[in-house]
């Protein structure tokens, strides 16, 4: 009995560390990644599309920029950055497509 106690005990600590850190993974992180932005983008380098830290770093304070964003994930657009085009996503929710920017604009937050 005590050896089972012990076992319930060291189960219950791994899903109580487990579960906080699973739900901590921002909205907008899960469908970037969800969406293959992260084999073109990182948060913090350059790969072939600007990093989402010099995206949030860019548009600080512009208070027209996420609905620019919003429109620039969904229909896609070239020039701002370079001269490589940023592809349209024409099948991701408008839902998603807001949680991403936001999460983006937000300085791409890992939790
Ligand atoms: C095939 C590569 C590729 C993929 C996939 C991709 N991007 Fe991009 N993205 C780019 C490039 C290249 C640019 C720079 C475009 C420019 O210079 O106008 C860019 C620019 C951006 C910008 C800044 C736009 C601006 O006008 O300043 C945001 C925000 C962005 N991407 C978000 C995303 C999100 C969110 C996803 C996933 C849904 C995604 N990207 C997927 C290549 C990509």
């Amino acid at each position: 009995m005590r050896r089972f106690m012990g076992g319930v005990v060291v189960a219950g600590a791994l899903v109580g560390f487990a579960l906080p850190a699973f739900a901590a993974v921002p909205d907008g992180l899960k469908v970037a990644q969800a969406n293959a932005c992260m084999g073109c983008h990182a948060v913090d380098r350059k790969l072939v599309g600007p990093s989402f830290k010099d995206v949030a770093a860019k548009y600080k304070g512009d208070g027209a920029a996420e609905a620019r964003l919003e429109k620039k994930v969904r229909d896609g657009g070239v020039g701002v950055w370079g001269a490589i085009p940023m592809p349209s996503h024409p099948a991701m929710s408008a839902a998603d497509i807001h949680s991403v920017v936001g999460w983006v604009l937000a300085g791409a937050p890992s939790k």
